[in-house]
């Protein structure tokens, strides 16, 4: 039987005596369902920047929560933006829900946005289904748990598997957070819909095999040229199914579009934690890739299909 995830399961606002922004913890899962309250924007962008919520159209929401909770709580709503601009740089959708709210920063409007942001997904979703194939590959999790609802790139596998036109879905376990093996594989579960996790080195072979008939991820900014930042991977991905000749389709809301950016090279990528690569050696870690526009078959936002050149089919 297949578990839809409510929206404000994912993240809300409580208002009355004791306001606080709810957020399900997403560092817990799959093997606890447990929540966190925030009382104040501060701890709304702490949360933001320890994953309590991740994903590029969550945390957009989240910090438009955080604005209408500071409004709630009396707070300093200039000093309120800017911590909740800070926690974390690279999904355009954070300073675009900020810009959202600014002439009306108010738990309604944060509702609103909320709403529209679902209802974005559920459109792009049914554009993208047709394109994935029997036996699509996903990245990361872009599912209901990083958009609010609904899912963008998982959004497009539930509808295409809701036509019979999905076989199974292979998902890369994502290191070193793991948002694929615990998150996408999970809620690909609560869906009914067929799956198998990978380790990420392995999709080179699947692809090899002819496992793999399209490649499907979210994305946390879109440049004006198509040049696409996700989570770090992707761009290997992108690589590999260029030389398989298997294509790469980016499903994402057009508040992930970012036209004041021109290419990749401008978007800011977060270098987190290297504790959360290796606690025993030196290491690394950015979070995200840009993966070159040439690589991408196509963009698909609640509009429809968007196909090269994206400079000029994003725009219009
Ligand atoms: O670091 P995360 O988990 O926030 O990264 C999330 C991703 O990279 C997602 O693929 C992206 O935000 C698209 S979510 C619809």
């Amino acid at each position: 039987m297949s578990r839809e995830l409510e929206p404000a399961r994912i993240v809300r606002l409580e208002e009355g005596d004791d306001p606080r922004v709810v957020l399900l913890d997403q560092r817990r899962l799959p093997e606890e369902e447990v929540d966190v309250s925030c009382r104040s924007a501060a701890e709304v962008a702490a949360a933001i920047r320890d994953m309590v919520v991740r994903g590029a159209p969550a945390i957009g929401i989240a910090a438009a929560y955080g604005l209408g909770l500071a409004a709630l709580r009396g707070e300093d709503i200039a000093e309120a933006e800017r911590v909740l601009a800070a926690s974390r740089p690279t999904a355009v959708n954070l300073p675009w829900a900020l810009a959202q709210l600014r002439d009306d920063p108010t738990p309604a409007r944060a509702r609103g946005l909320h709403d529209d942001e679902v209802d974005r997904c559920r459109r792009m979703a049914t554009h993208a289904a047709e394109l994935v194939g029997r036996r699509p590959l996903t990245h990361c999790n872009a599912g209901g748990l990083a958009t609010g609802g609904y899912g963008s790139a998982v959004g497009a596998l539930r509808v295409a598997w809701e036509r019979g036109l999905v076989e199974r879905v292979l998902v890369d376990e994502t290191r070193p957070l793991l948002q694929g093996a615990r998150l996408t594989a999970w809620e690909l579960e609560q869906l009914g819909i067929p799956h198998a996790v990978i380790a990420d080195s392995a999709a080179a072979a699947m692809m090899a095999a002819g496992e793999v008939d399209s490649v499907v991820t979210g994305a946390d900014r879109i440049a004006a040229n198509g040049d696409t930042a996700n989570k770090i991977g992707t761009y290997s991905l992108a690589v590999l199914a260029h030389h398989h000749r298997i294509p790469l389709y980016v499903v994402a809301p057009t508040s992930t579009v970012d036209l004041a950016t021109p290419t990749g090279a401008a978007i800011p990528i977060e270098e987190r934690d290297p504790g959360e690569i290796t606690q025993r050696f030196a290491a690394r870690n950015p979070a995200f890739d840009v993966t070159p526009a040439e690589l991408i078959a196509a963009i698909v936002t609640e509009h429809g299909v968007h196909r090269p050149p994206f400079v000029q089919t994003l725009a219009a």
